[in-house]
């Protein structure tokens, strides 16, 4: 944290120092670092768009605006900062709320990207995510007085997102594994998941413990989630059972109503939405794994993992998740 304050402080000061070089009136040296931060963003969403829904309305309002608020006068924004910016390092590691804007790929937003195919943590609703995470990064943001902005991409690319920097952070239902802790650093977690088995009425599969004592059977999945891991390393690594992955957990369960697999496994709550979505299948009483849902960034940015943890910690103290949560899971 400090040598990523020590860095900035460097960057800010040779911004100052080039700008006064440049006695303010070029304007080249501006623009281009705002469309470097432009052409990551947009690189960030270029991924996205691809499901549903026409327009994603989500990234590209404030993908668009985002490139144009910078250029105004990219010079004048880099002077008010650069001045206290070598007196502002103390200040940076006692309150993380005041610097948020500058800790973010894009200053003043806060870039998170995920996979909108998980009800009902982050789904689209029209032309809009929405969702548990989508309402809780939103408070987040807010908190932190910054700018929310979704990118929705594959579930599989979101880590690889993260930690290039072309986002701040990955919010998807993710589980804390300590595979993905060999590659981002997570936040407290704020829910809890539980794989499960979703399978026809009347399937021969009845709990768990038929997928390694029956054995054989044809298992859809969402690509990279945990449902992926665990069965793979379970079963399919053990010649138990054939793996069939997909990009969506819709397809899964699309591929399990058409008889192409036998069952699918996935978290709890997406299950709940499928299966109400698909008559003629149940989820089956029995748990693959219970797990807990935090945030990724990118490892060793603690700056924006402390600050959006603050801000997480107090929105889960106040009642605030509890709350989003029940508006979208209620009490059954
Ligand atoms: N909890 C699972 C995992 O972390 C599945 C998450 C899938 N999320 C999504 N937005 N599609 O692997």
């Amino acid at each position: 944290m400090r040598k990523i304050g020590k860095v900035l402080v460097i960057v800010l000061a040779l911004v100052m120092l080039a700008s006064v070089a440049f006695a303010c009136g070029d304007e080249t040296a501006g623009s281009g670092a705002a469309s470097g931060s432009g052409g990551q963003s947009s690189d960030g969403s270029s991924g996205n768009q691809s499901p549903p829904a026409a327009s994603a309305a989500p990234a590209s309002p404030a993908a668009s605006s985002s490139p144009q608020s910078p250029p105004a006068s990219p010079a004048a924004s880099g002077s008010p900062q650069s001045p206290p910016a070598s007196t502002s390092v103390p200040a940076q590691s006692a309150e993380p709320a005041a610097p948020a804007a500058d800790i973010t790929v894009e200053s003043g937003v806060l870039i998170m990207a995920t996979n909108a195919e998980f009800p009902p943590y982050e789904f689209w609703e029209g032309s809009k995510i929405v969702g548990i995470d989508a309402e809780v990064a939103e408070a987040i943001a807010t908190k932190l007085g910054l700018t929310l902005r979704i990118d929705d991409i594959d579930f599989d690319a979101i880590i690889a997102a993260v930690t290039a920097g072309r986002v701040d952070m990955g919010m998807a239902g993710m589980t804390v594994t300590e595979e993905r802790k060999q590659s981002v650093d997570f936040s407290t977690s704020y829910a809890m998941g539980v794989q499960v088995i979703i399978v026809k009425e009347g399937s021969p599969i009845t709990d768990v413990d038929d997928l390694f004592d029956i054995g054989g059977f044809d298992i859809g999945v969402q690509e990279a989630t945990t449902g992926d891991l665990y069965t793979t390393w379970d079963l399919e690594d053990e010649g138990l059972a054939t793996i069939t992955r997909y990009r969506r957990g819709a397809d899964a369960v699309q591929a399990l109503v058409t008889g192409r697999v036998d069952c699918v496994v996935i978290d709890n709550e997406p299950a709940k939405a499928f299966v109400a979505m698909n008559p003629g299948l149940v989820i089956l009483e029995t748990e693959y794994a219970v797990e807990d849902y935090a945030i990724a960034f990118a490892k060793g940015n603690t700056a924006l993992r402390d600050a959006v943890d603050v801000a997480l910690r107090e929105l889960i103290a106040d009642g605030t998740v509890k709350k989003i949560v029940d508006k979208y899971i209620g009490a059954d």
